[in-house]
C-alpha cells in the first residue's frame, strides 16, 4: 500500500486497550473511535505480558471491529519481549491487524529491524508482504532527535505519535502533570517544538501525526485544551484512554461542518472556472472569495480529512449565471 493511500484513513481518536483485559477489549468494539491500540507495553504488567498475546490474537482474529484500525503496542527493542511480541501476534493474526506500533523509538535502525521481522512472517505464513504498517511514537529526546530518519526508515511507517508521558521523564521536564504546562513556565507553550518537529516529519514524509494520551481522564475540558492545540497544527488526531474524551477527540481533530462546505464549494467553483464551460479562466471566484492554486491545496486537505471522517457537505455549488 502507498504512503499516501495509508494516511488517507481517519485516526481522530486513537483508544488504548490493555491487551491484557478481555472486558476492556470486549468493550472498545462497541465505542466510536477510528483506531483501537491492543497494549502490550506499558498498560500491561511484565506478568501479564504473556497471557495477553494470546488474549490479543483471540480478539483480533473473532471481535467484531468493523471499520476502526486494528493496531498492536508491542514492547520496544529495549526489553526482551519485542520479538516475541512480534512474531506471536503476526503469526496468530496478521490478516486482522492494519499495523503494529512501536514504542520508544530512538532511531532508523529500530524501525528497519521491525519492517525486517514481518516480512519475514508475511513470508513465512502467507501473509501479504508490506500490508501491516508501523507507528513509531517518539518519547523520548534521542527519537525527536532522530525523527526524520525514523519517519523515512521504511514504506511501513504510517504515523510518528507523540507520547508525552515517556517525553517528559526523558527530558527532566519538571511536571507530573501529562499534556499540561509545567508550573513556573508561563510563556508560550513548553510543547510547541515537540509537536512542530513531529509534524514536520510526519508531512515531509506524507505521514499521519498523532497526539498521545491525555491522563486526567475525567478532565474532559483538560482534554479539550491539550487537543485543541496539536489539532490547530494539524495534527491527525489523539489517543483517548476513556470513553469520555471521545466525542471531543473526534470533533477536534477533523473540520468544521462550515470549514468542510466551504473547501467543498472551493474546489467546485475551481474546478468550474478553470473548465472549459467556465471559460478556463486562471482564478477563480467563490462569491467574492479569489481562489488560486494555494487556496485549493488548503482546500484539498481540510476536504480530504472531512471525507475520511465521514462528513457529508450541506452546501451545493450553483455556477454563477450569465
Ligand atoms: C505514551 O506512551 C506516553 O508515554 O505518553
Ligand atoms: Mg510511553
Amino acid at each position: 500500500m502507498a504512503a499516501t493511500s495509508r494516511s488517507l484513513r481517519s485516526r481522530r481518536s486513537c483508544m488504548a486497550v490493555p491487551g491484557s483485559n478481555p472486558r476492556f477489549i470486549e468493550k472498545a468494539q462497541g465505542l466510536p473511535v477510528d483506531q483501537v491500540f491492543l497494549d502490550l507495553e506499558d498498560a500491561c504488567a511484565p506478568l501479564a505480558k504473556e497471557g495477553a498475546r494470546h488474549t490479543i490474537v483471540d480478539a483480533l482474529n473473532n471481535g467484531d471491529w468493523g471499520d476502526r484500525i486494528r493496531v498492536v503496542r508491542v514492547n520496544d527493542w529495549t526489553t526482551h519481549w519485542t520479538y516475541r511480541d512480534v512474531v506471536t501476534v503476526v503469526e496468530g493474526a496478521g490478516a486482522n491487524l492494519d499495523a503494529i506500533m512501536l514504542p520508544k523509538v530512538q532511531d532508523a535502525g529500530q524501525v528497519k529491524a521491525l519492517d525486517l521481522l514481518l516480512t519475514q512472517i508475511e513470508k513465512t505464513v502467507g501473509l501479504e508482504v508490506g500490508r501491516i504498517g508501523i507507528e513509531a511514537q517518539i518519547e523520548n529526546a534521542r527519537g525527536l532527535v532522530n525523527v526524520d530518519e525514523i519517519a523515512a526508515a521504511s514504506p511501513r511507517v504510517e504515523t510518528i505519535i507523540f507520547g508525552p508521558a515517556d517525553f517528559m521523564a526523558s527530558i527532566n521536564m519538571k511536571s507530573l502533570v501529562v499534556g499540561e504546562q509545567p508550573p513556573g513556565y508561563d510563556t508560550g507553550d513548553a510543547y510547541h517544538y515537540i509537536l512542530m518537529r513531529i509534524l514536520m516529519a510526519a508531512r515531509a514524509n506524507d505521514l499521519q501525526a498523532i497526539d498521545g494520551p491525555y491522563l486526567q481522564i475525567k478532565d474532559v475540558e483538560g482534554f479539550r485544551r491539550v487537543a485543541g492545540r496539536s489539532a490547530a497544527l494539524g495534527f491527525d488526531g489523539k489517543w483517548v484512554l476513556h470513553p469520555g474524551q471521545i466525542d471531543a477527540a473526534n470533533e477536534l481533530y477533523q473540520p468544521t461542518q462550515a470549514d468542510y462546505d466551504h473547501a467543498e464549494m472551493i474546489l467546485d467553483a475551481y474546478d468550474w472556472c478553470t473548465s472549459a464551460e467556465g471559460g478556463m479562466k486562471g482564478a477563480a471566484m467563490l462569491g467574492d472569495e479569489m481562489i488560486d492554486e494555494a487556496s485549493r491545496k488548503m482546500a484539498l486537505v481540510i476536504s480530504a480529512k472531512g471525507r475520511a471522517a465521514g462528513m457529508r457537505r450541506t452546501r451545493k455549488f450553483e455556477p454563477p449565471k450569465g
